[in-house]
């Protein structure tokens, strides 16, 4: 079977990309499951509800966030109350949302989907290494297909945790730089894993902001409105395939859709939709 974790969706170029394109690219890469991150989707901070059903009525199945998960207030409710969507599991057990989700991929196979904190440059949280352990024990014995969305900034981090859960999940994948690495690769447990994924929105930017924007308030440390940028928008994400009887990755690849890319797709879904039926 195969997963697609598309990384970091910024703004609105970044939801309209998606939109546009998850339909085709589910065909065309025969994906059997999409998990999104979603912390920046809301004008770069946060998710709204509205953002959440746009990116779930796409074909997203699966959401998790990041140090930005609280920045629209209004999805608590759909942290508290939604079975496709989590917190951060090394965030306080008080904090709303849930710190794991099992979905049912297209192929019937239940995944369990958990999405952890880096401590390096972040605001104080709990042991990530310690929250992945507590979440672990509680899945269903059967559930042998886990990814773990590593939102990180420091590489070091990022491959302490795949090496701490190689063998034990299917893919460590890595959030938040907004950067994808080049180091895709399936440990020796077969745990597939990457840095970081990569950014899914404008990349004639500054991590999705306007680098005019961002220039003037870091040469000059007068404060500006970090919008989002809009040129060059695509999607970056990493498939794993997966052995569902064992859990382990078998295959790993990064994926990158631009905007033709994105219209070709979108135009293959029309016209499979608008194509004679044979009978
Ligand atoms: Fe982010
Ligand atoms: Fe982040």
């Amino acid at each position: 079977m195969r997963v697609l974790l598309i990384g970091d969706i910024v703004g609105k170029p970044g939801r309209q990309i998606v939109v546009r394109a998850m339909r085709g690219l589910i065909e065309a890469e025969r994906l059997d499951l999409v998990i999104a991150n979603a912390e920046n989707t809301a004008g770069g901070a946060g998710l709204t509800c509205a953002n959440y059903r746009e990116l779930i009525a796409a074909g997203v199945d699966a959401i998790t966030m990041g140090d930005h998960i609280y920045r629209q207030r209004e999805i608590n409710e759909v942290l508290e109350h939604e079975s496709n969507i989590v917190k951060l599991a090394n965030y306080p057990a008080s904090a709303p949302g849930k710190d794991h989700m099992l979905v049912t991929a297209r192929n019937g196979v239940t995944v369990a989907v958990f999405n952890l904190l880096g401590r390096v440059f972040m605001r104080p949280v709990d042991c990530p290494w310690e929250a992945a352990d507590r979440v672990l024990a509680k899945l269903p014995p059967e559930v042998r297909v886990i990814f773990v969305d590593f939102h990180a900034e420091a590489t070091s981090d990022m491959q302490l945790m795949g090496r701490y859960l190689d063998g034990r999940v299917t893919a460590v994948l890595g959030t938040h730089t907004h950067v994808a690495t080049a180091d895709e690769q399936i440990l020796p447990g077969g745990t597939a894993f990457q840095c970081d994924v990569g950014m899914t929105g404008p990349y004639e930017s500054i991590l999705g902001r306007r680098i005019d924007r961002v220039l003037e308030t870091t040469r000059t440390f007068n404060p500006t409105h970090f919008e989002v940028a809009s040129g060059d928008v695509r999607i970056s994400g990493t498939i794993v395939d997966v052995d569902p009887e064992t859990g382990r990755a078998t295959g790993v690849q990064r994926l990158v859709v631009n905007q033709e890319e994105a219209d070709r797709l979108a135009a293959s879904v029309k016209a499979a939709a608008s194509a004679p039926t044979v009978l």
